[in-house]
C-alpha cells in the first residue's frame, strides 16, 4: 500500500578509490598522489544516503557483490536510516568500483567498473516492484542498466509514483524514457547532451529547459555549479543561487543535492525552500572529502541554514 512521503531510490553502489593529487595526469604521464582513501560511493547510494541522513523515509533498490566490502556497505546503508531489504548481494559478483582523481582545485574525474550494478536487471526490478508501487516518489540516475531504469519508470507511472531522474552520467535518452519523467535534474553537460543546447547563461538554460518540457517533463532543475540552479516549471524559470563555501572536494555534491531536494519535497516544502535546503546540504558536502563521508545529517543542514539567516 502507498505510504505518504515514502521515497524509493534505485541505483548504483560503488567502492570509491580516491586519489588526491595536485593536477590530473596527462596521457602517458605518471604523477604521485598526496592522499589515498577508499570510501563508500556510487551515485545511487550517495543519493540514498543523502535522503536517509536528511530525514526521508526511504527504501533502496540496488546490488552489491557477495564480497566483504559489499557486506560492509549494506550495513552502513542501514545505519544511514535506509531500508535495505531490496539491496541484493549478487553471487559470484564483485561490488562496483569507482577510480577517482581529485585535483588541487577540488575537481574530480571518475572511471567506473559496474560489477554487481550490472546485475540490477529488469527481472530484479520486477522482483522489487512493490517497493516502487508503495512509494510516493522514485529517484534514479544512469549508472544502472538503461532498460532497468526504463522498466522502473514504467512501473512507477502505472502506480502513480512520481519519477525523478538525475541523468548522470550523461547519456542520450529516448523520448519514451523522458516522457515518463516528472522531474529532471541534469547538470549543464548532461542538459546539453539531452537537449543539444550549450548552456553558458540563464537564457540558454531556459532554452534547454523548454526542450525538456516539450518532451513531457513538468519540472526541470539544471544545476549550474557555483552559479546555483536553473529552476523551470509552470511556464516560468528562475535561477536560485547556492551558498558560497570553500570547496575541497566536489565528489557527490550533486548526489547530496538530489537526495536532500527530494526529501524536502516529500515533506511538502515549497520548491524554492526545497532547493535552498538541497543547496545547503551540497554546500556542506563540498567542504568535506569523499562521497558518503561528506554527506551531512539533518541537524547539520538545519544548523547551516540557521546560520545563513
Ligand atoms: O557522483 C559521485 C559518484 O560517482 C562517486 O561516488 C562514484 O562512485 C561515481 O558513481
Amino acid at each position: 500500500m502507498k505510504k505518504t512521503g515514502r521515497l524509493a531510490v534505485l541505483g548504483s553502489i560503488n567502492a570509491d578509490h580516491i586519489l588526491n593529487l595536485a593536477q590530473f595526469p596527462r596521457p602517458g604521464e605518471t604523477v604521485i598522489g598526496k592522499q589515498y582513501q577508499v570510501a563508500f560511493g556510487g551515485k545511487g547510494a550517495n543519493q540514498a544516503v543523502a535522503a536517509g541522513r536528511s530525514g526521508a523515509d526511504i527504501a533502496f533498490i540496488a546490488c552489491v557483490g557477495d564480497d566483504d566490502i559489499g557486506q560492509r556497505i549494506r550495513t552502513q546503508l542501514a545505519d544511514d536510516h535506509i531500508d535495505t531489504a531490496s539491496v541484493d548481494a549478487v553471487a559470484n559478483e564483485s561490488t562496483g568500483v569507482a577510480l577517482i582523481f581529485v585535483n588541487g582545485a577540488g575537481e574530480n574525474c571518475i572511471a567506473i567498473h559496474a560489477g554487481a550494478n550490472a546485475a540490477l536487471t529488469t527481472a530484479r526490478i520486477g522482483k522489487h516492484q512493490q517497493v516502487i508501487a508503495d512509494a510516493d516518489a522514485l529517484l534514479m540516475q544512469l549508472e544502472s542498466p538503461l532498460d532497468s531504469v526504463l522498466a522502473a519508470a514504467k512501473l512507477a507511472h502505472q502506480h502513480n509514483t512520481r519519477v525523478i531522474l538525475n541523468p548522470a552520467p550523461a547519456v542520450k535518452l529516448s523520448d519514451e524514457m523522458l516522457a515518463l519523467v516528472d522531474m529532471i535534474t541534469p547538470n549543464e553537460t548532461e542538459a546539453e547532451i539531452l537537449t543539444g543546447v550549450h548552456i553558458d547563461s540563464d537564457e540558454s538554460a531556459a532554452r534547454a529547459a523548454t526542450v525538456l518540457h516539450d518532451k513531457g517533463i513538468a519540472s526541470v532543475l539544471i544545476t549550474l555549479g557555483r552559479r546555483g540552479v536553473w529552476l523551470s516549471e509552470n511556464g516560468s524559470g528562475q535561477r536560485i543561487a547556492g551558498f558560497n563555501v570553500q570547496a575541497v572536494d566536489t565528489i557527490a555534491a550533486g548526489d547530496t543535492f538530489n537526495g536532500a531536494l527530494i526529501t524536502a519535497l516529500l515533506e511538502k516544502k515549497p520548491m524554492i525552500d526545497a532547493v535552498r535546503f538541497a543547496h545547503a546540504a551540497a554546500a556542506i558536502a563540498v567542504t568535506r572529502h569523499g562521497a558518503q563521508p561528506s554527506v551531512p545529517w539533518r541537524t547539520e543542514i538545519d544548523q547551516f541554514l540557521q546560520q545563513q539567516g
